[in-house]
């Protein structure tokens, strides 16, 4: 879709400590130049490091975000970090839904709903993950998988500007292995004509990202595929090297 700007994003998940903030101040100077100004870059990380990260990317290409973030505002939940407290961390973006929050912590398409409206009461943008397992599409599920989680995960007020979505197909994740281009084109396609049927002109307009092992060497094809508007990078997004080389293919 060439009319939508494309987002580079990257998920350190639970990666990154102080020394790392050099890895990414190498990503924010250099990501102008390597993309020509074509594309928004994101950085994901965990939560001990948002704050030190928008101040190590400030001025520069770049844009910092979470992880996750409880959907409540503030109270009484020993451990959790709210959308307000990210934002006012310097953060722009939470992702939520992420298939190892949905799998580690047992969260339903519901949970991610709400995390989602609470990353827009934060005056956040919110990228919303979906994604089939393996055994899911072995048995021919994905599209099926991919209406329930796109019913359940985005709420109805969702806009172009407020959401993104990421389809990450979950055995793609970390392991290497990436669908066919035909196959990503065939989710997109899918995902893009639920969120018009959901949302209208905003559905045309929302950025859906390819995630699930994105690296420098199979960037280039998997972000020419329609319907994808950038990647969610996790393993390649820890080396400047590798998340600029991401950025260089456009
Ligand atoms: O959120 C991005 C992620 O799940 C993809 O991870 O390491 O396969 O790029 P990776």
């Amino acid at each position: 879709s060439p009319s939508i700007r494309p987002l580079v994003a990257g998920n350190w998940k639970m990666n990154g400590l102080s020394a790392d903030l050099e890895e990414l101040k190498a990503m924010a100077t250099g990501f102008e130049e390597a993309c020509g100004g074509a594309v928004d870059g994101l950085i994901c990380t965990p939560a001990t490091l948002i704050e030190r990260a928008a101040r190590t990317v400030e001025g520069q290409g770049l844009s910092v975000g979470g992880e996750d973030c409880h959907a409540k505002e503030s109270g009484a939940h020993t451990g959790d970090v709210s959308a307000e407290m990210i934002a006012d961390c310097g953060a722009s973006h939470i992702i939520v839904g992420h298939s190892e929050r949905r799998t580690d912590h047992g969260e339903s398409s519901q949970t991610v709903a709400e995390k989602a409206k609470a990353v827009w009461r934060g005056g956040l943008v919110a990228i919303i993950c979906v994604g089939e397992t393996e055994a899911q599409r072995k048995a021919g599920e994905t599209l099926e998988v991919l209406d329930e989680q796109i019913a359940g995960s985005v709420p109805g007020n969702a806009t172009a500007d407020n959401m993104v979505v990421a389809y990450e197909p979950v055995w793609a994740i970390g392991t290497g292995l990436t669908p066919t281009v035909d196959d990503v084109a065939e989710a997109h396609a899918h995902i893009r004509a639920r969120l018009v049927e959901r949302l209208g002109e905003h559905g045309e307009a929302v950025r859906i990202l390819y995630g699930g092992s994105v690296k420098p060497s199979n960037a280039a094809e998997l972000m020419a595929v329609d319907n994808v508007n950038g990647a969610l990078i996790g393993g390649a997004s820890l080396k400047a090297q590798d998340f600029l080389g991401i950025a260089a293919t456009y």
